[in-house]
């Protein structure tokens, strides 16, 4: 039992990863939280009202603390008229197979953060973890004064002493096998998670939650021997009877062979790792983040519908091909046998 266990009463050092865009549902995070670990839910995609609601429902299914995760903004990024015409022609063909119109760039490519974190704040969950670069000052003092636990991600050295400096409670040491979106903003060294684990513990007197590619009790152990006070495994929890992966992502992630995932800009715009499909594979001129995610969300939610994996983004990590279904507190047990 480490201080940070014992600030959030957490009886197991894991956390269930935030996973934006539908895996982390209410009933996977308190279904966790219930079992003595920490639930989050990826709200980045969400609206105000909707994440409202998320943490409403978790509120109804569990007394214990959870965490709410947002995407740090960055300003839009300036494209020129040649690079869209590119990105869209990437994409027209696999548009053509789902009897889709020509994908266009919308105008409102993001959720407006301002309004997503003065719901956070309504809220006012025990953790709040954030991905994407560095939460400003009056954030940060608005969380911390409601009791909140702020938690950074880093996927090198020189990003967690930022966000130590910046005065988070705690760092996220993402390693390069980590399922979804790189978590930083500077230089992504896309490191062993156990070395960076241990040269985040060095670097900064806070307390450092693992993450990359940790799937079973013997990688958990050896994340907090290497220093880790918690460790936040999501791709373990993908096949959860309570997450809500679709179900050809289901039988994607069941079919996964060692090495069957890729880093990938073609979902997104910004790097990611997920199972290698057609769109890794043919889609080679993206648009920067959050562009090309507002420019594939067509694609996204047609290949949902009609169960066509190959055009899904099917974020997962290196561990993949060692995940299981069953209930979340089955997974739970798994990771660390009471
Ligand atoms: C499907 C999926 C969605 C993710 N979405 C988020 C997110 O919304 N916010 C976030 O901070 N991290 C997100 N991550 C990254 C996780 O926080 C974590 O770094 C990663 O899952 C750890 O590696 P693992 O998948 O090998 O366990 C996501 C990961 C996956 C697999």
């Amino acid at each position: 039992m480490n201080p940070l266990m014992q600030r959030l009463g957490l009886r197991v050092p894991i956390v269930q990863a935030p996973m934006a865009g539908g895996p982390s549902t209410p009933e996977l995070a308190a279904a966790v939280s219930q079992a003595g670990g920490l639930g989050s839910l990826g709200a980045a995609y969400l609206t105000p009202a909707q994440l409202r609601e998320a943490a409403g429902a978790v509120r109804r299914l569990t007394d214990r603390p959870f965490a709410l995760n947002l995407f740090v903004p960055e300003p839009r990024p300036a494209v020129t008229e040649e690079e869209v015409a590119a990105a869209v022609a990437d994409l027209v063909p696999l548009h053509a197979e789902l009897e889709l119109p020509p994908p266009a760039l919308p105008e409102r490519v993001r959720e407006d953060f301002e309004a997503q974190f003065e719901a956070v704040l309504e809220v006012k969950p025990a953790v709040f973890s954030f991905a994407f670069g560095r939460l400003g000052r009056p954030e940060m003092a608005a969380l911390q004064a409601a009791g909140t636990l702020v938690i950074g991600t880093a996927t090198g050295v020189e990003e967690a002493r930022a966000l130590a400096a910046d005065g988070v409670d705690a760092v996220v040491a993402q390693g390069g096998a980590a399922g979804g979106h790189r978590g930083g903003w500077g230089q992504d060294e896309l490191a062993d998670t156990l070395a960076l684990t241990r040269a985040v513990a060095e670097a900064v007197a806070l307390p450092v939650i693992a993450a990359g590619g940790l799937m079973n009790a013997a990688d958990v152990r050896a994340a907090l021997d290497a220093g880790a006070s918690l460790v936040q495994c999501g791709t373990a929890f993908l096949r959860a009877t309570e997450a809500g992966t679709s179900a050809p992502y289901r039988s994607a992630l069941a079919a996964a062979q060692p090495g069957a995932t890729t880093l990938t800009r073609a979902f997104s715009g910004r790097l990611a790792r997920g199972l290698a499909n057609r769109v890794t594979a043919e889609v080679g001129r993206p648009l920067p983040y959050p562009l090309q995610n507002g420019l594939t969300r067509p694609l996204r939610t047609a290949a949902a519908s009609a169960g066509r994996a190959e055009f899904l983004s099917l974020w997962a990590g290196e561990g993949a091909h060692r995940g299981r279904e069953g209930k979340a507190a089955e997974i739970l047990g798994d990771l660390w046998p009471e």
